[in-house]
């Protein structure tokens, strides 16, 4: 009987293996590569959660087209390592490190503030910084994944419209997830403070990014500004570091051997802000550099008009800053 249990448990693992196996396949066959030496010089490009990760990948591309980066992150140290190892491989000396905290509406002011007083243009903001399984409040009272993966973002983006209208064509790049397709919009709990747990306020606020985006193009409409939102894929990167160790090392193993490298997962990231496929979409959001399909409420004008009034509400955007 022992024998036999042993044996169960060895074809449960091939089963398992075959299936990852599989998967691997999958992910490299499907996985789509941008393939284009399209320049950016003399352009700015302003990415989130640029010292790690997805952000870091496409900050690294953008200095390799020659434009100026602009690392816009939290971990100071973390992100002057990031310039220094993206300047020596690219050879571009034109990155900079900016202090953003997405969690601080005051953070997000200033940086805004600064980007305003130094720069004469900005043609592609990449709102690229994410976390997840944080379980307290920020500063400004709001759930923590909700405020560093939306709120942050939509202040951000608002504050620094003049500069991205005054440099058209520009582009803005919202980094969402396909888990965007199981959060919920609830009106009555816009701050998530009645979601259940962190996996549903991250779903709700990838939600909220396509939302957020889709709304952003239709207020965008004439003024040469593209709005759009992806899903990088899955990505082996440092967004599980807030799980449990053990969960976080399982996970981690896995997303190593059987799915997307950053440089990967950054690829759809790069199309949207580079390719000249997409300079006149907006609106519109992408998988593997290709458009794809989202859910209805995405997609409905009067749910995201009524979503942007809240959004401006909470984040304190006075009517003066309100470009529509
Ligand atoms: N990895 C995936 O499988 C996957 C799948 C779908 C979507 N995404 C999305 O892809 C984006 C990039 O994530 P990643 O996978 O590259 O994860 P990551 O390696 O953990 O990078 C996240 C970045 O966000 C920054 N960040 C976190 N909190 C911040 C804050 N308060 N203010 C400013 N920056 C902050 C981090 O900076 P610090 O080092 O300072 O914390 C880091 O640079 C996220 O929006 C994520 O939701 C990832």
């Amino acid at each position: 009987m022992e024998y036999e249990a042993f044996w169960k448990i060895i074809t449960y693992f091939y089963y398992i293996g075959g299936l990852l196996a599989l998967l691997k396949i999958y992910q490299s066959v499907t996985s789509g590569i941008f393939k284009s030496d399209k320049r950016l010089d003399g352009q700015v490009v302003i990415v989130t959660g640029s010292n790690t990760g997805i952000g870091k990948a496409a900050a690294l591309d953008f200095a390799k087209r020659g434009a100026k980066v602009i690392l816009a992150c939290r971990d100071l140290i973390k992100a002057n390592e990031a310039k220094e190892e993206i300047i020596e491989i690219s050879k571009n000396k034109n990155v900079v490190v900016r202090s953003l905290d997405l969690s601080s509406f005051a953070s997000v002011r200033n940086f805004a503030k600064e980007i305003i007083a130094t720069e004469n243009r900005l043609d592609v903001l990449v709102n690229n910084a994410g976390v997840g399984g944080v379980d307290k409040k920020t500063e400004d009272g709001i759930e923590w994944g909700m405020q560093v993966n939306h709120y942050g973002h939509f202040l951000l983006t608002n504050l620094l419209i003049d500069l991205l209208k005054k440099s058209a064509p520009s582009r803005i790049v919202h980094v969402s997830s396909m888990i965007h397709k199981i959060g919920r919009l609830d009106f009555d709990n816009m701050k998530c403070e009645r979601s259940k747990n962190g996996f549903m306020v991250y779903a709700n606020c990838k939600l909220y990014n396509v939302i957020g985006s889709n709304e952003f193009a239709r207020r965008l409409e004439g003024s040469g500004v593209t709005s759009n939102s992806l899903h990088p894929g899955v990505v082996n990167t440092e967004i599980m570091r807030h799980v449990p160790y053990l969960v976080r090392c399982i996970v981690n193993k896995l997303l190593q051997l059987f799915f997307k490298s950053p440089e990967e997962g950054a690829q759809t990231t790069i199309y949207l802000a580079v390719s000249d496929d997409v300079t006149n979409m907006s609106g519109k959001y992408f998988v593997d550099c290709q458009e794809a399909s989202t859910i209805s409420i995405t997609e409905d004008r009067e749910i995201g008009q009524k979503f942007w009034e809240k959004c401006c509400d909470i984040v304190g955007l006075k009517p003066e800053e309100r470009f529509i």
